[in-house]
């Protein structure tokens, strides 16, 4: 009898290891697809034709949605409740043309509260939708998602071959992925390169995961977005510098901001080279909410990381144009993509490293900003080469597909870096403030700032230019 109960022991030992080994590294979700899955969604959501997503509103009470119809609409409507019981508020907004045959209908919804779960559907003309559901962030911190370099990708003109729906695949498993691993994620923030082509068929895809209808999307406009304007019309941010403000407006859609839990993201299109827009941008939005403990800014360009042959010249120009800005208004971190290579810089201050931080994963009253780049969401880069002026503090070019997760409370940001498929961080960088100054030098720009930020926008407004003379040639069938 012994013998039997040894037997039938070590026989559960090896189920629980054998379970164990294939098992995923992770959770599953009822938003987990195969790929065959995937391929009879596709089918649903390209016939519904909507395209809906969700982006950050002004601020936590607010939540901005868009979606797609094929003729102008006056009141795009969205209903909203937070209970079971109890009848829906309507927010209505407007209808943004994309292009002769598409419009972007986009809706602020208001008076949100932290904490909940709120049902929603949305209409326009003779459409309605069903019900969804998002949640808001806690009121006494968040997490977020923060991707780079997704790259949806139409087929043609791609050497690769992907199509939309692969690549709207795959980023959607590393979606899911994330947000299996944190349920609570009330916000992603995506650092540009969204669109291969900018093409408005991209966007869709890059809308297609159903987790875009429950978590709000920020989108920053990378080199790749800015190959078109349809980034503009499609992409709902609220606080945009461009409307009036800008001395050059930008064709995309300029800068814009928003304030969650105890952070302020400056979303920058470092695209743009008006630097006096981006300064008084950046100074505007800081005065506005001076009371807010964390500043993050988004941008596509990575300042220090490089990585790539040939773009130490850009990252150079670059750096004239927005480190004295990052430096004079405090900002804490700078969340960067494009060289699709995951790097950390230690912390920086007039271009130069105020504290190293080699070997440490945490850094407190940091005398500066730390500048962080995300390797790719979903297209690795093969050959790289150094750090830009070896400032980049690691250089991770084995991990492919790469994603973040950040945790904001009031004390601290901490940021666990995955690649996909792993369920352990290969980082984990925290920085903490003891207060709202924290250890930030703040000495203000020297004199030769004025004349960075006039050149800078000198060269958009000859960019501006050039634009419009290829939109009327182009709108004659003549293409440069
Ligand atoms: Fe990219
Ligand atoms: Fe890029």
């Amino acid at each position: 009898m012994k013998k039997v109960k040894l037997s039938l022991s070590i026989v559960l030992v090896f189920a629980i290891l054998a379970t164990a080994m294939i098992s995923p590294a992770y959770a599953l979700s009822s938003y987990d697809m195969s790929a065959s899955q995937w391929d009879t969604y596709w089918q649903g959501y390209k016939s519904d034709g909507k395209a809906l997503y969700m982006a950050p509103g002004g601020n936590e009470s607010e939540m901005n949605f868009a979606w797609l119809g094929n003729t102008e609409c006056e009141n795009p409507t969205v209903y909203v409740k937070s209970s079971l019981i109890g009848s829906y508020d309507e927010f209505t907004g407007i209808s943004v043309k994309i292009d002769n045959d598409n419009y972007s209908y986009q809706v602020t919804v208001y008076g949100l509260l932290p904490n909940r779960t709120y049902m929603y559907y949305y209409s326009a003309n003779d459409y309605t939708s069903s019900v969804n559901t998002f949640k808001t962030g806690k009121a006494d911190g968040f997490s977020a998602l923060f991707v780079s370099d997704v790259h949806i990708s139409e087929q043609t003109d791609n050497p690769d071959g992907e199509s939309v729906k692969d690549t709207s695949f795959a980023f959607h498993e590393i979606f899911t992925q994330a947000y299996n691993k944190d349920n609570y994620m009330s916000l992603v923030i995506s650092a540009g390169d969204q669109a291969d082509h900018g093409l408005l068929s991209e966007y869709i895809g890059l809308f297609s995961s159903p987790l875009m209808k429950k978590i709000p999307f920020a989108a920053t406009c990378g080199n790749h977005d800015n190959k078109n304007t349809v980034y503009a019309s499609v992409i709902n941010s609220p606080n945009r510098y461009n409307k009036g403000q800008a001395i050059v407006p930008d064709k995309n859609g300029g800068d814009y901001y928003f304030v969650k839990g105890d952070v302020l993201f400056l979303f920058i299109n470092s695209n743009w080279t008006s630097a006096n827009d981006h300064y008084n941008f950046v100074k505007q939005a800081v005065e506005e909410n001076s009371d807010v403990k964390w500043r993050v800014a988004v941008m596509h360009h990575d300042l220090y990381g490089g990585h790539h042959e040939g773009r130490e010249d850009e990252n150079r120009l670059l750096r004239l144009m927005f480190v004295p800005i990052f430096d004079e208004f405090c900002v804490d971190i700078v969340l960067t993509g494009h060289s699709h290579v995951y790097s950390r810089t230690h912390v920086m201050y007039g271009g130069k490293v105020s504290e190293d931080i080699r070997g440490q994963g945490h850094v407190t009253d940091a005398a500066g900003t730390v500048y962080i780049t995300s390797g790719s969401t979903a297209r690795p880069r093969g050959n790289v080469s150094a750090g830009s002026d070896a400032l980049a503090y690691d250089f991770i070019s084995e991990y492919d597909y790469i994603y973040n997760i950040m945790d904001f409370s009031y004390d601290t940001i901490t940021i666990n870096s995955y690649s996909k498929d792993n369920f352990s961080p290969f980082e984990v960088f925290t920085l903490e403030k003891t207060s709202n100054e924290g250890g930030h030098p703040n000495e203000g720009h020297n004199d030769l700032y004025f004349i960075v930020g006039n050149i800078g926008t000198l060269v958009s407004f000859v960019q501006t230019i050039i634009h419009i003379f290829e939109t009327l040639f182009a709108s004659i069938g003549i293409e440069f």
